[in-house]
């Protein structure tokens, strides 16, 4: 299998280091300038840099594609590689809109050879794997409540920007779109129960925001000393709370933040069912929480020995190894590319579908219409 990547930033560097562990050959980058290609096909030891999208997708070499580049241009590069008759790998959120990520799933199935998965890659970590085993199983008996937040901090003085804040290069949701989609994608992933109903609450902490002159790369740390900088009005939210409905009747919240000190990228989930609970916290993420009523509560260290055999595979390391973030890339590119490995394309993909990541765009929609109208809105 032979892989190329769009985008150089954050996300281009992560994918590229998670292939090279999976000794999947990272073949081509391309970058937003023929020098951006050039600088990152240094840095990252890959052979060719392509000096526009149209010469990666022209390349026969390139079986699949990576999308890392800002949302708005995840539609129209994963319609020109499917196109192509690559398979895609592509960086959420999967659209801008509800409209082109409904019309990304229509091309995706056209292409019954092809695999489209959407990068939510918090569902690898280990421990998110065993829970949903635990709740899989049924043994905790029936879910009655989901909460939890996704917080972060790094936009959170008015000279923090990045092109994520403006709504035409991110989508109209920004602290949602961005992260409360993983949590979204998670938990209902983890628990086989999908959201409803919504009713959202969102803020904009800086209405204005002080744009630097030059490109910000993403966790770029204080801009305070960039020189100079221009006004910039901003209608995304930096927070919201969305209370959910789940379709067995369960309630839930979830709180997101990109204001909140102190939190530099902090997921957590606390779900409630009848015989026990189980919660996870990313900034802590080889523990898992075992909560009881009858008995004291436990811990379960991240350990493929004691985990349920199901999720033990998603641990590459024995106990006592700890694994983060860039673990969690590396297992759901190995899910995509044992799948298409496999060939049996009519069975159930084991990485996130063009299908779930429109999903989050629908609730992304339902979130705004809520905010916007002060009421609970129901899913299509
Ligand atoms: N799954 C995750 O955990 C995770 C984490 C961070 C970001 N993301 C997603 O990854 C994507 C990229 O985010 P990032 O944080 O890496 O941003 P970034 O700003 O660090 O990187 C984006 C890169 O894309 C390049 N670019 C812009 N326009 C381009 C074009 N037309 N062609 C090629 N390259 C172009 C930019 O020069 C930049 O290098 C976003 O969609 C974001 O939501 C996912």
């Amino acid at each position: 299998m032979k892989v190329a990547i769009t985008g150089t930033g954050f996300m281009g560097t992560v994918h590229a280091e998670a292939l090279k562990r999976l000794h999947i050959e990272v073949v081509g980058i391309h970058g937003s300038s023929a020098e951006k290609s050039n600088t990152a096909a240094n840095q990252l030891g890959i052979a060719k840099a392509y000096s526009d999208y149209e010469a990666l997708l022209q390349d026969p070499e390139v079986q699949a594609v990576h999308i890392t580049t800002p949302n708005r241009h995840h539609f129209p590069m994963a319609m020109a590689a499917l196109q192509e008759g690559k398979h895609v790998l592509c960086e959420k959120p999967l659209a801008m809109t509800s409209r082109e990520s409904s019309l990304l799933v229509e091309a995706a199935a056209a292409k019954q050879a092809l695999a489209a998965g959407v990068n939510y890659n918090v569902r690898f970590y280990p421990l998110c794997l065993e829970a949903r085993e635990r709740f899989r199983a049924g043994s905790l008996g029936p879910i009655h409540s989901i909460t939890g937040s996704y917080v972060q901090d790094w936009l959170l003085h008015e000279t923090d920007y990045n092109w994520r804040v403006l709504a035409d290069e991110g989508g109209q949701l920004r602290a949602i779109a961005d992260i409360g989609t993983h949590w979204l994608d998670l938990v209902q992933s983890m628990t086989n129960l999908k959201v409803t109903e919504i009713f959202a609450d969102l803020k904009t902490v800086h209405p204005i925001r002080r744009r630097p002159a030059g490109e910000v790369q993403t966790f770029s740390g204080p801009l305070e000393d960039q020189g100079e900088t221009l006004p910039v009005d901003i209608e995304t939210e930096d927070l919201g709370n969305v209370l959910l409905r789940f379709e067995n009747g369960a309630k839930g919240n979830l709180f997101v933040s990109q204001a909140t000190a102190g939190r530099k990228n902090c997921l957590r989930y606390e779900i409630a069912a009848r015989k026990g609970s189980i919660g996870w916290d990313s900034e802590n993420p080889n523990q898992l929480w075992l909560g009881h009523r009858d008995l004291p509560n436990q811990t379960l260290i991240k350990d493929p020995a004691l985990m349920c055999p199901s999720a033990a595979p998603s641990a590459a390391y024995p106990g006592g190894h700890a694994e983060g973030f860039p673990d969690t890339f590396k297992m759901c590119f190995r899910a995509f590319y044992d799948y298409i490995a496999a060939g049996r394309f009519s069975d159930p993909p084991p990485f996130p579908t063009f299908a779930d990541g429109h999903r989050e765009i629908q609730l992304c929609d339902a979130i705004l219409q809520s905010n916007r109208e002060e009421r609970w809105v129901s899913l299509p």
